[in-house]
């Protein structure tokens, strides 16, 4: 059985999709099965930082019945599989929680399904979170963020999921950063993982591949490598710590 993790933010923009993508490729780098999943139907990119925005069958098809699971996943070179949505207006539709419980438990050879949730707190994002087992918590290091990642970690208790921690993204190291370990406290659940502001992340995005693939040496992928080793209990060799926990 996969573990079902829902990558959420509240506030959108925060990265995201960026984290589904490299934790991704960072588990499969450290042998797992991972299934990335795009739950983001009404504004869906995933497909677009994979490098593959147009799909033949998706997400939505299976959620209509029009297609079996094993034909919306597709196998990535960075060598996890993915099952996208469709980007075109026609295809919007808001599933519910029991709609995307049946796809999610359908996957049933993985380690992890890695599940990508629309921005907001609304229908879209909830019903996602709340049908995963797990939450990982992505935010800035900035109040507005934060705040809202606040109200998520409070959704995702009622739901019963287990929070995992969060992941700050896009860290300077200025002083108007909150500091991480702040940042956790704020939130009351562990620090999972630091990434560094990189401009080779955005570098990778152009490229349409994960930066840990595109640039392994980079410090947003050793950190993507650390949080993916702390995900899987699979031992990486951690490289030297620039940041500060
Ligand atoms: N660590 C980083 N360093 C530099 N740029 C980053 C970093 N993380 C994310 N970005 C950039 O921030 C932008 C938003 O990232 P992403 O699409 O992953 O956010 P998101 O939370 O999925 O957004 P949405 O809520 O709209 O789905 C992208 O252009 C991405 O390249
Ligand atoms: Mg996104």
């Amino acid at each position: 059985m996969a573990r079902i993790i829902a990558v959420a933010s509240g506030k959108g923009g925060v990265g995201k999709t960026t984290v589904v993508a490299n934790l991704s490729a960072a588990l499969a780098a450290l042998g797992q099965s991972v299934v990335a999943v795009d739950s983001n139907i009404t504004t869906s990119n995933l497909g677009i930082h994979l490098g593959i925005p147009m799909y033949p069958i998706t997400i939505q098809d299976v959620l209509n019945g029009k297609a079996r699971l094993k034909d919306a996943i597709y196998h990535h070179s960075s060598g996890f599989r993915v099952m996208p949505a469709d980007i075109s207006l026609e295809k919007l539709l808001i599933p519910d929680t029991n709609e995307f419980l049946e796809v999610f438990y359908k996957v049933t050879d993985a380690d992890f399904l890695l599940v990508d949730t629309a921005a907001g707190l609304g229908k879209e994002a909830l019903a996602a979170i709340e049908a995963a087992d797990e939450v990982l918590v992505v935010t800035n290091p900035d109040l507005p963020a934060m705040t809202d990642a606040l109200k998520l970690g409070r959704f995702a208790e009622e739901f019963g999921a287990i929070t995992l921690g969060v992941v700050v993204n896009r860290y300077r190291g200025k002083g108007y950063d909150v500091p991480p370990l702040e940042v956790a406290d704020f939130l009351g659940m562990p620090l999972l993982g630091l990434i560094p502001e990189d401009e080779q992340v955005k570098r990778a995005l152009a490229r349409k591949t994960p930066v840990v693939t595109h640039r392994p040496r980079s410090l947003a992928s050793r950190e993507f490598m650390l949080i993916a080793s702390r995900l899987s209990g699979v031992p990486h060799r951690p490289p030297r710590r620039f940041w500060p926990f």
